[in-house]
């Protein structure tokens, strides 16, 4: 089923979170298909947190690691939790055991957003170094990823871009570092103007405990000053990948 939101999200309803990872499979391989054959790479930010691990591990498996040219894939990351990568909480690890360890993928195609004791920012200002340079991109220019997954949090996060962070208000830099009080610890995150420059933006929202704050992110109009996703408004397509559980409060 498909709905549309009151601010024009285009949300995808799957009957199950399966289903839903199916979809976003099938998503992902089609991006990457469409950017390889017009332009040689496919570019993409991965979500971090434990939403998409079940869609890494169906990349990673036959019937979708076989169709993709994983020489030409290159694998950013949206956000990074400010720990060595081979920390359990690492979004890095995360993705490098679910997916990145089982498919033929160039090393030189991950770039890593943390590498393990850098100072929070100066590890944002390399990356966005590393931004720049892959891009190709003159200072005033943001990168366009062809597809950024994200997920969503309770309080209506995405990325790392927290309620009440200074990240959510950064128009200039590209990476940021922040401090999540909330959660003890320094976080890095793509800022908005790089979530807003991609050609493709995919939330991936499941479970019932996701129901009321998808609600607030596609149908109420009042919370764009709470919930940073709200903010995402990406030139490209926007869509939002959610099961039945999630989007309980928008079917009726
Ligand atoms: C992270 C993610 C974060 C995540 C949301 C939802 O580093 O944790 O990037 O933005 O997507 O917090 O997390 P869950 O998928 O675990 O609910």
């Amino acid at each position: 089923m498909e709905i549309r939101g009151r601010q024009g999200h285009r949300v995808i309803i799957a009957d199950t979170p399966q289903a839903v990872w199916q979809k976003a499979a099938e998503l992902f391989t089609l991006s990457a298909a469409h950017a390889i054959a017009a332009r040689g790479r496919f570019t993409t930010a991965l979500a971090g947190g434990t939403t998409p691990q079940v869609l890494y591990e169906l990349l990673a498996a036959d019937k979708y690691r076989q169709i993709i040219s994983w020489e030409k894939v290159f694998i950013f990351w949206g956000d990074e939790r400010c720990v060595p990568p081979g920390h359990a909480d690492s979004n890095y690890r995360m993705i490098a055991d679910t997916l990145l360890s089982k498919v033929p993928i160039p090393a030189s195609n991950i770039f890593k957003m943390y590498l393990g004791d850098e100072q929070p920012a100066a590890a944002a200002a390399a990356y966005e170094h590393t931004l720049m340079q892959f891009f190709g991109l003159n200072s005033d220019e943001k990168p366009c990823f062809d597809l950024i997954l994200l997920g969503l949090g309770h309080d209506g996060h995405t990325a790392s871009l927290f309620p009440g962070s200074a990240a959510v208000n950064e128009e200039n830099a590209l990476v940021s570092a922040a401090y999540v009080s909330t959660l003890a610890s320094y976080r890095l995150t793509l800022t908005l103007p790089v979530l807003n420059a991609a050609a493709r933006v995919v939330f991936l929202v499941t479970g019932d405990s996701k129901a009321s704050v998808l609600y607030d992110l596609v149908a109420d109009p009042d919370k764009c000053g709470i919930i940073p996703a709200k903010l995402v408004r990406p030139a490209g397509e926007l869509l939002v990948l959610s099961d039945k559980q999630a989007a309980k409060y928008l079917l009726n």
